[in-house]
């Protein structure tokens, strides 16, 4: 039994709603468990002049912690290392799933801002950006998610809180395609292979759920334009 009563591989609750910027080309908003994210998401534009024109589009990926979003991060403006590693394993696990081919020449942001942090947020902005860039109307190979698996009694478990992370023997974030194509993974306890690959089929076997939380973002998304049209309509 862990901390909040969940199973080994029960997810804490999760909501995904997208396109919810105004001025953003698409975005997302992730609360799973106590992890709120933003994420915008702009271009493909043309690549700034001093950007040496590429065969595939340029990705820049931004991940930032707001000055309230945690204990820690209380007052600091700066992204700090952990921004900055968090935002390139980000960016090389969406290099993936973007076709940057398709945009020659031209670049893509992303934007990502934790508004508040509880453990997990790596994987929680990998889902939001992979809506986001749905929503943004940006060419993927295939729809992607992410999940944090643990260790903890010598048990691999799913979704790691920040209070399991900071108890337990290990945290391993992995993101992978609804193919089953591992796209990021991170380590930093001591985990046996046989952990890893079950903690790997265990994520992988949760891809329908996220199958779903995305597609029913998106009828919520349209099924709210078209009411609104309606009513403009009548
Ligand atoms: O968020 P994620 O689990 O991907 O990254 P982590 O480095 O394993 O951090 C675990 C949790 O510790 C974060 O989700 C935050 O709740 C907290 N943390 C923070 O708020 N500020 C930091 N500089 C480091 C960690």
């Amino acid at each position: 039994m862990r901390a909040d009563g969940r199973g080994i591989d029960e997810l804490r609750k999760l909501r995904l709603e997208v396109g919810v910027l105004k001025n953003a080309k698409g975005s997302a908003y992730v609360e799973w468990g106590m992890n709120k994210i933003l994420v915008g998401v702009y271009g493909p534009e043309e690549a700034p002049p001093a950007v040496e024109r590429a065969e595939r589009c340029i990705l820049k990926v931004e991940y930032r912690m707001a000055t309230f979003c945690s204990l820690e991060e209380h007052g600091k403006y700066t992204p700090n290392r952990r921004a900055v590693e968090i935002s390139k394993v980000l960016r090389e696990a969406l290099s993936n799933l973007i076709i940057l081919e398709n945009y020659p020449g031209g670049m893509i942001e992303v934007q990502i801002l934790v508004l508040q942090a509880e453990g997990g947020t790596r994987v929680a902005s990998f889902l939001g950006a992979v809506a986001a860039l749905i929503d943004a109307g940006i060419a993927i190979r295939d729809i992607g998610y992410g999940i944090s698996a643990g260790k903890i009694n010598n048990t691999i478990v799913l979704d790691l809180s920040k209070e399991e992370d900071n108890l337990g023997q290990g945290d391993i974030p992995i993101c992978v395609t609804r193919r089953g194509d591992i796209v990021l993974l991170q380590s930093d306890g001591k985990i046996q292979p046989e952990e890893l690959e079950r903690a790997i089929d265990m994520i992988i076997s949760k891809r329908d759920v996220f199958e779903n939380i995305i597609r029913e973002a998106f009828m919520r998304r349209y099924s709210k334009e078209l009411d609104s049209d309606l009513v403009k309509v009548i």
